[in-house]
């Protein structure tokens, strides 16, 4: 792997999220940086999502996700919900259930709740677009977590190429 690539791209400015999703009372979560509004009528957001990880099949079957804005004095939230395994009950009081079945976190900065509306393939992820349907700031004065403040969390660092091609 290259670092000048890795470090590259950690200029680009991302926020860190857990994602929530459902299907039926079978719900899940996972921490996601590859999230942004793209468009405003509709009220649009894109998330790119690994098709591996477990969240996948409940975000295309359930058909919404959530989006909850972690604050900067959260990285073990970042931390837990990026590990693959069970991350254990998404239930009261951390957890909250939105209109429409994706988990919403409430000690989080901000939750945006989106119906999926495409699902597309991005290379190694699907590109997920979702009409925010509801969403509520719940602490303005927080700051949100940035995707450089996890360093390598997400281990991130091992998966960018030698070179660019093309
Ligand atoms: C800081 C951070 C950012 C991440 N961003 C994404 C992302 O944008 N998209 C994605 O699919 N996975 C992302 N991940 C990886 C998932 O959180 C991780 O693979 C998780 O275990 C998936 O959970 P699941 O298999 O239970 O759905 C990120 C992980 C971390 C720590």
């Amino acid at each position: 792997m290259s670092e000048a690539i890795a470090d590259l791209f950690k200029s680009l400015t991302h926020g860190v999220y857990l994602i929530g999703v459902a299907d039926g009372e079978t719900r899940n979560a996972f921490t996601a940086a590859w999230v942004m509004q793209i468009s405003f009528d509709p009220l649009l957001l894109a998330l790119s999502i690994n098709p591996d990880h477990a969240s996948f099949p409940l975000l295309e079957s359930g058909g919404a996700f959530s989006v909850n804005v972690l604050k900067k004095d959260q990285p073990d939230l970042a931390e837990h919900y990026g590990k693959s395994g069970d991350p254990g009950p998404l239930a009261e009081p951390d957890w909250t259930t939105g209109k429409f079945g994706p988990p919403l976190r409430n000690d989080a900065m901000a939750w945006f709740e989106c119906k999926a509306k495409y699902i597309a393939p991005a290379g190694d992820h699907m590109l997920v677009t979702g009409e925010v349907v509801g969403g509520k700031l719940l602490d303005a004065d927080a700051m949100p977590m940035t995707y450089a403040d996890t360093g390598n969390l997400d281990g991130a660092g091992a998966l960018f190429p030698d070179s660019f091609t093309g």
